[in-house]
């Protein structure tokens, strides 16, 4: 029923969509509206603005998003420059203008995008800018050609802030091309291309480098190869204009989160503890080793303001200091086990992460007490694999969501199951609350699911054989008298334990 009601809300949507697209634009000729020189967009005035104006910037905008407020002011410093020149500038507020923004494909990131000569299927992506000259220079840089960067190097050279040299040999390479494509995606960075030969000995590097530079001093050095792609040279510059370890706050949460890199390391510590500084000198250390690998992050636990962060990686202050790492990709996060928080350790945590050796973190509820008293025994993250993996027993375990009535319905079969087995010692009757417990099994994401863990033991076997034949028979007879429906059966290879997902025929009763 829901699935049909599914399909009739996505029908109902592509209609709505179609009809827009081939709706003529009753407003006929009217002015489109413009505020300080901004178009104000909807759906009724979009085609017509994208059919008068080349180069359309468009900033998809929702009043109450974090970033928004900077960019619309960032959008708006923009507009004044732009006035008189072959882009216009436009925005469509997606909070009142949902239909337009869904039928332009604009429902997230990126907010703003650069519609060309009228194609409203190809924008490009314009970077989320930092001020009203990111988005100058990104249209400059866009519309242009790598001989732009070429400039005067001696003034650069000095600057505060940080220069992206690229030092190349013919200025017709390929080099120059990806170098300049990643000049395009970093507005904010300045880029210098140059051919002279006196850097060569200054820095002691070769053609065809590309030099970080920052008041006339070699921050680092990257060699392109045939092979260096724009990602990767960008990988490179913003890692490399970052810090080691970065500290989490208002002014750095945007260069955080939006690092090419997607492997986090992140330590959560108080600042004032006295140990505060040996543990940062170790996880800085250690940041060193990983820079283009992971991305170091400190987060001071004593800052009131960054109390949405641990309560997002589930961290209590009591618990710093502490490293986690993620992986952003999946939002998969991982533990270091260990309470010394020195060089080596955290360096041998983040390698067994790159290669894919580390376990993930186990969210669990503390153990409850009285747990193993009832006939049903209450298992959490901590207590699971002790329990279920202990291959003297056999254990069967219901994974349960406690809000869910598919769920509820099976309580009274397992008491009565547990009540069965409760004067056999070998077998254990058991559930986990699936929502407050990670669990590390390969699962159908579907529950109640149940997880039969026979007994291993050699000398068990035998003697468990018969028992658990009996055992299933009893099973099955009592999943019949729920009419209940649907076993299936797989097998995993590392604990030779047999799941059995149950699918409750609730919805068809
Ligand atoms: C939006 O995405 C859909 C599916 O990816 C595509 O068919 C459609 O043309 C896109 N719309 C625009 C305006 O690009
Ligand atoms: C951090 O450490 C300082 C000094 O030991 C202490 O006063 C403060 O309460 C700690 N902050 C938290 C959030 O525990
Ligand atoms: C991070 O997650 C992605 C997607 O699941 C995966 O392909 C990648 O290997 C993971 N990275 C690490 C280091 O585990």
């Amino acid at each position: 029923m829901r699935r049909l009601l599914l399909l009739g809300v996505t029908a109902f949507c592509l209609c709505a969509c179609i009809t827009a697209d081939t709706q003529p634009d009753r407003q006929g000729d009217k002015s489109l509206p413009e505020k300080d020189g901004v178009l104000q967009l909807k759906k009724g005035n979009f085609n017509r603005a994208l059919r008068k104006h080349k180069q359309l910037l468009v900033h998809f905008y929702a009043p109450l998003s974090g970033d928004g407020h900077r960019v619309s002011a960032a959008f708006e410093g923009a507009a004044a420059e732009l006035q008189g020149s072959e882009v216009k500038l436009a925005m469509v507020d997606v909070s009142q203008e949902k239909d337009l923004a869904k039928e332009l494909n604009a429902t997230g990131p990126p907010t703003l995008r650069l519609y060309l000569s009228g194609d409203k299927h190809n924008p490009v992506p314009c970077p989320v800018p930092k001020n009203s000259a990111s988005i100058l220079t990104w249209l400059k840089r866009r519309a242009g050609s790598p001989t732009d960067l070429i400039t005067d190097l001696s003034q650069s050279e000095s600057s505060d802030e940080l220069q992206v040299v690229g030092l190349f040999k013919d200025l017709d390479h390929n080099y120059v091309q990806v170098f300049y494509a990643a000049a395009v995606d970093l507005p904010d960075v300045s880029f210098v291309v140059t051919q002279d030969k006196e850097l060569i000995s200054k820095y002691g590097v070769t053609y065809d480098v590309v030099l970080l530079l920052q008041k006339s001093k070699l921050i680092q050095a990257y060699k392109m190869t045939p092979q260096t792609s724009k990602e990767e040279l960008i990988v490179f510059i913003t890692v490399y204009q970052m810090e080691p370890v970065t500290e989490y706050n208002g002014q750095t949460a945007s260069q955080i989160l939006t690092s090419p890199v997607m492997n986090h390391a992140l330590l959560f510590a108080n600042k004032s503890s006295e140990d505060f500084n040996e543990i940062h000198a170790a996880f800085y250390s250690a940041a060193k080793s990983f820079r283009l690998k992971v991305l170091f992050v400190f987060v001071d636990v004593d800052e009131p303001r960054n109390g949405r962060l641990l309560e997002y990686f589930r961290v209590r202050v009591s618990e710093a200091p502490l490293i986690r790492l993620v992986n952003l990709t999946n939002h998969v996060t991982y533990h270091l086990p260990s309470d010394t928080l020195d060089a080596e350790t955290i360096k041998k945590f983040c390698q067994s992460y790159l290669e894919g050796k580390a376990k993930p973190k186990m969210q669990s509820e503390p153990i409850p007490e009285g747990w193993d008293e009832q006939p049903v025994k209450e298992l959490v993250g901590m207590n699971l694999e002790k329990v279920a993996f202990n291959p003297d027993r056999t254990v069967f375990l219901m994974l349960y969501l406690p809000y869910s009535q598919r769920s509820r319905a099976l309580f009274p079969l397992w008491e009565e199951l547990a009540e069965a087995f409760k004067d056999q010692e070998e077998v254990v009757i058991a559930r986990i609350d699936a929502s407050a417990n990670d669990i590390n099994l390969v699962l159908q994401e579907s529950y109640p699911a149940l997880c039969f863990f026979p007994a291993l033991h050699a000398e068990r076997v035998s003697h468990t054989t018969s028992n658990d034949l009996f055992f299933m028979l009893e099973i099955k007879k009592l999943l019949q008298a729920q009419k209940l429906v649907g076993l299936i059966c797989m097998l995993s290879s590392a604990f030779l334990c047999f799941v059995f997902a149950c699918h409750v025929s609730l919805m068809c009763t």
